[in-house]
């Protein structure tokens, strides 16, 4: 029989994996996708029971492809382990933490960085939404040493080598040296800032890399995918312009719509059944978190950007246990420097085609802009 599992390509997925992912919802939920060799869960409901029942779904796969390739690190751990190396990071990224450089010194990075636009207009992903990100996880850690440039080029490296499922040679080798330069440099220049938390060099080190791998391109592709949304929605513009508090839900909205990270992927730790489907033990699975979000069981009109909604949260940053450890520093930095580039400047507008790709990073390619 053929399955609706075995129709899906890759390349379908990452062009747009909404159609495709609406046709899982609605007849196969749990379904085996030989391509990516991964059993996808779609529908809302689903994908929460992965995420509350670390028992049957674990994050510590055998092999860890995110840990042999990052050393081990939070996102490949679970249980006590798990929660130790979380409890021990969490601090550095709260509001007490992080809320000053939010209110004060985001808002001057933002307007430095606007300064320095070409008046011809520019790609706003280069030119201010990457620099931003990679500066949020600088100031955040107090990794001071390097310029914002050379940790946004290791992210990239560290990045190619968790795309290189193929173990090319040459992305492996781009990979060990970003893995190794950002790591003598962590070592020096963000251990020591660390000691208090009791976390041995290594794991501090591991678990930086995976914040550079998970904390970089994502606030930068949702400060350009909530800028293009409202760019091409002026209503909604419109009501931010009007009301302060719709920044917020411009971006929930946006995270909700287009959710810039896809999955959390677990592994089964014993045969397990879900809606109807028995997952065999060992198997990988992707709780599909940008399907959960325009579940039509769970949304009204799910694939509308409509920033009035108010139906609940999303799950773009994950649930349960691993539930992303930087989400309220990512959801300021987005509102924050979405605000302040439309507030500066009012006759922003898009100056291109928009390509927005990928399927497990989602985001736009280039975002040209003039004003
Ligand atoms: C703003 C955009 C962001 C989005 C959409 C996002 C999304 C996510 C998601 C979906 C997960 C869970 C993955 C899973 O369940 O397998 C996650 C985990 C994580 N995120 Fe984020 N993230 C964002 C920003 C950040 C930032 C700024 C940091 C930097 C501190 C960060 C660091 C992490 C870490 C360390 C984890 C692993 C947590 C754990 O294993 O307990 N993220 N993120």
């Amino acid at each position: 029989m053929t399955t609706i599992g075995s129709t899906i390509t890759l390349a379908e997925l990452e062009h747009d994996p909404y159609p495709a992912l609406a046709r899982l919802r609605a007849d196969e939920p749990v379904a085996y996708v030989a391509e990516l060799g991964l059993w996808l869960i779609t529908r809302w409901d689903d994908v929460e029971y992965v995420h509350q029942r670390a028992d049957l779904f674990t994050s510590a796969t055998e092999p860890s492809w995110l840990n042999s390739v990052l050393g081990v690190n939070m996102l490949g751990s679970d249980g006590a382990e798990h929660r130790r190396l979380k409890d021990a990071l969490q601090p550095t990224f709260t509001p007490s933490a992080t809320g000053a450089w939010v209110t004060d010194r985001l808002p001057q990075i933002c307007d430095e960085l606007i300064d320095a636009f070409d008046p011809a207009g520019t790609d706003l992903m280069t030119s201010y939404a990457e620099p931003i990100a990679v500066r949020a996880l600088q100031d955040a850690l107090g990794w001071h040493d390097v310029s914002w440039q050379q940790i946004g080029e290791w992210t990239r490296g560290v990045c190619t080598g968790l795309a290189n499922f193929a173990n090319d040679p040459e992305p492996a080798r781009i990979a060990a040296m970003a893995n190794a330069e950002s790591g003598e440099s962590i070592r020096g220049g963000v251990v020591p800032r660390l000691a208090h938390t009791g976390l041995s060099p290594d794991e501090i080190v591991n678990n930086v890399r995976l914040c550079m791998s998970g904390g970089i391109n994502e606030p930068r592709d949702g400060i350009a995918l909530v800028t293009w949304a409202l760019l091409t929605h002026p209503e909604a513009l419109r009501a931010c312009r009007a009301d302060e508090g719709m920044w917020r839900s411009a971006c929930e909205e946006l995270f909700r719509w287009i959710s810039p990270v896809a999955t959390s992927t677990r592994q089964t730790t014993s045969d397990t059944e879900l809606a109807g489907t028995t997952i065999p033990s060992g198997a990988l699975v992707a709780a599909v978190l940008s399907s959960a979000n325009r579940d039509e069981r769970r949304w009204t009109d799910p694939d509308r950007f409509d920033i009035h909604r108010k139906e609940g949260p999303h799950l773009a940053f994950a649930a349960g246990a691993h539930v992303c450890l930087g989400a309220w520093l990512g959801r300021s930095t987005v509102r924050v420097a979405v605000q302040h580039l439309l507030d500066r400047l009012p006759g922003l507008d898009l100056a291109g085609k928009v390509d927005i790709r990928g399927f497990e990073f989602r985001g736009p390619l280039r975002l040209d802009v003039g004003w």
